[in-house]
């Protein structure tokens, strides 16, 4: 299959098709308005590809999610989140030696410069540690002099390992706790709980049931081809804003409520069902209900038309590490006995609506001890590698150009003022 015809107004247009390695078809409509003088119109970019990508690997029919050709099942259980990192920045797995390089250099890197601290006294002990996340990324370029902001493989290493610093930090700042350094001699995940949970008074034990969970949730959000967030970091990089703009930028769209917010209305939609008796019923047909504005926060992809993957692999997963802890959580039958009967319900089963990445995820935030409100910058902290990976590809692209949609116009025609 190398061409499509579209015929329009009268006339006959053959328009190139490429192939991807999987066998995913596209129109090539680059040249269209120029032969044809009319666009397409996709509101949501359902049926819109912006660009090509050798990163991740999506099937939405038969739920299948590989990061650079490995399926995320192997990855989830074999990897470390760092290696995974950074598999999907530069492409290959590292050598033994280029990983301990990789986390040597993210380590060296994970103190922010002493005045940021100051931004932290700023805030308002409510503010949201997504709105301090964005604005403290966006204020790294503002640490580096500008030469040093063009170094991309020094700032991929700093943003990696400080975006981690400023999350732990915020948590602080909300508990009103002091900050606790990195310790050098932790892995990226040890640091990170370290710098969350302890505290100077007494020696704090990283639990390896916690480090495992973390890992394998930062691993499952790492990328996810060209979702909302992805998207956006690409957008804002094909103005040629630098890194830390980009990632800030992509922060921002993930925490809506559609996207990466879910995760945090998850647990309070479970906590409202929990607190008006587990009527689970009766909220599988507000969902249902058009008129009514309440969701099955959760539920329903825009590309996955079967199960989520992720969604799998973190059900299993929140058994094992509750148990493993010795917690037991009510919100976690709950979530399992909306998913049974919602896939039970014809309205889920005929728009092929499933669990998705966030409906159980924060069941595990919440066994770890974080609170909800941060549930989705450990989204962030998942997603950057994948954010990073994008920018990348999209900066190293020779033919890549900013991007600048078209709109079809229905606004009023000529009138004099
Ligand atoms: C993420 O894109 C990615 O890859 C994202 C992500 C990633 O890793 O980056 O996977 C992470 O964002 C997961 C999604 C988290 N969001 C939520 O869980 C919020 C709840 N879900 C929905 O709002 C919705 O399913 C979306 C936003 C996820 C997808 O929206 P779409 O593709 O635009 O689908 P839609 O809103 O057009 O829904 C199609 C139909 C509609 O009914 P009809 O108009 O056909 O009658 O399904 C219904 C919707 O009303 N529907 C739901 C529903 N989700 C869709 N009805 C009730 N509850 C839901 N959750």
């Amino acid at each position: 299959m190398t061409t499509a015809k579209l015929m329009l107004d009268g006339r006959e247009y053959e328009l190139p098709v490429v192939v991807g390695s999987e066998g995913e078809v596209a129109v090539d409509i680059r040249r269209l308005r120029a032969e044809t003088h009319a666009v397409t119109l996709d509101s949501g970019f359902a049926n819109s590809g912006s660009c090509t990508s050798a990163i991740t690997f999506i099937d939405g029919e038969k739920g299948i999610l590989r990061y650079r050709g490995y399926p995320i099942e192997e990855i989830a259980t074999e990897a470390s989140f760092t290696e995974v990192a950074y598999l999907l920045i530069y492409g290959e797995r590292p050598s033994a030696e280029q990983l301990d390089e990789f986390n040597r250099k993210l380590t060296y890197h994970s103190l922010i410069h002493e005045d940021m601290k100051n931004f932290f006294s700023g805030f308002p002990a409510t503010a949201h540690p997504m709105a301090i996340l964005s604005a403290m990324v966006a204020s790294l370029s503002s640490y580096y002099p500008r030469s040093a902001i063009d170094n991309v493989e020094l700032n991929i290493i700093r943003l990696l390992s400080k975006a981690r610093t400023i999350a732990a930090f915020s948590y602080k700042k909300s508990m009103g706790q002091p900050f606790m350094y990195p310790q050098n001699d932790l892995t990226y995940t040890e640091n990170f709980l370290h710098m969350m949970f302890a505290v100077p008074a007494e020696n704090y034990h990283i639990s390896p049931v916690m480090e495992r969970a973390l890992n394998l949730l930062l691993i499952l959000h790492a990328d996810h081809e060209q979702n909302c967030s992805t998207s956006t970091v690409r957008m804002v990089g094909s103005s040629e804003a630098n890194l830390f703009a980009s990632i800030s930028a992509g922060i921002n769209a993930l925490w809506g409520p559609l996207h990466g917010g879910a995760n945090q209305k998850v647990i309070e939609m479970l906590t409202r069902i929990r607190d008006d008796g587990g009527d689970y019923d009766k909220y599988v047909e507000k969902a249902k209900d058009k008129d009514d504005e309440f969701r099955l926060m959760g539920f329903g992809h825009r590309v996955y038309k079967n199960f989520d993957p992720r969604a799998k692999i973190l059900k299993a997963a929140a058994d094992e590490v509750l148990a493993e802890m010795g917690k037991n959580d009510p919100l976690l039958d709950i979530a399992k006995n909306l998913e049974r009967i919602a896939l039970e319900d014809e309205y889920f089963v005929e728009r092929r609506l499933y669990p998705n990445v966030d409906f159980y995820s924060g069941i595990l935030y919440r066994a770890m001890g974080i609170p909800t409100n941060m549930f989705t910058v450990m989204f962030a902290l998942g997603r950057l590698p994948g954010w990073i990976a994008h920018w990348r590809e999209m900066r190293n692209d020779p033919k890549g150009r900013i991007y600048r949609p078209r709109q079809i116009y229905t606004g009023s025609t000529l009138r004099h003022w």
